[in-house]
């Protein structure tokens, strides 16, 4: 008979902007800030991304959209690859990411797509420290994982090569 395995995640729900610890509010501020100026002419669906780095330096991006479609690029990546880039040695003590519709006020649940996930996998591999991860939840509420690997449980990292 086949062995069971189970995985555990553990997410802390924080209800309210008023249980995050300051430095994530900061970023989490930052990621609405980030919002504001995507590019998304075509979905009108405005994703945010803050990075906050040891030195409390943070760095942001937002998702960046193309009339060909595929060729765009999501928040979370924008700011990961635009962070490598400028930052090559940087450590990322914190992700924060939220969404929301052009022309609303409320904050929608931002939940990373894969391809995003295993970018996050790859950085977090990298600097071999958990990346901690704040998402804007339903309801005004956030969702804050201890790292990227919870996001993305089996992920394909550089040691499968
Ligand atoms: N998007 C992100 O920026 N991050 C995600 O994790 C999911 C989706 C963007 C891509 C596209 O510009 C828009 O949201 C609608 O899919």
């Amino acid at each position: 008979m086949a062995t069971k395995l189970t995985i555990n995640i553990n997410i802390d729900v924080l209800e309210s902007a008023a249980e995050l610890s300051e430095q994530e509010l900061k970023a989490m501020e930052l990621a609405q800030q980030a919002a504001a100026d995507a590019y998304a002419p075509y979905s009108n669906f405005l994703v945010g991304a803050a990075l906050v780095l040891e030195d409390g330096t943070m760095f942001k991006g937002s998702n960046q959209e193309n009339a060909a479609y595929p060729s765009g690029l999501c928040a979370e990546r924008t700011a990961l690859f635009g962070l490598s880039a400028h930052y090559p040695n940087a450590k990322i003590k914190l992700l924060a990411v939220t969404a929301r519709r052009r022309h609303e006020q409320e904050f929608l649940p931002a939940m990373p797509c894969g391809a995003c996930r295993q970018v996050m996998a790859e950085y977090e591999f990298k600097q071999k420290e958990p990346i901690p991860v704040l998402l804007q939840a339903a309801d005004g509420k956030f969702y804050r994982f201890k790292s990227v690997a919870d996001l993305l449980p089996f992920q394909f990292t550089p040691e499968h090569l």
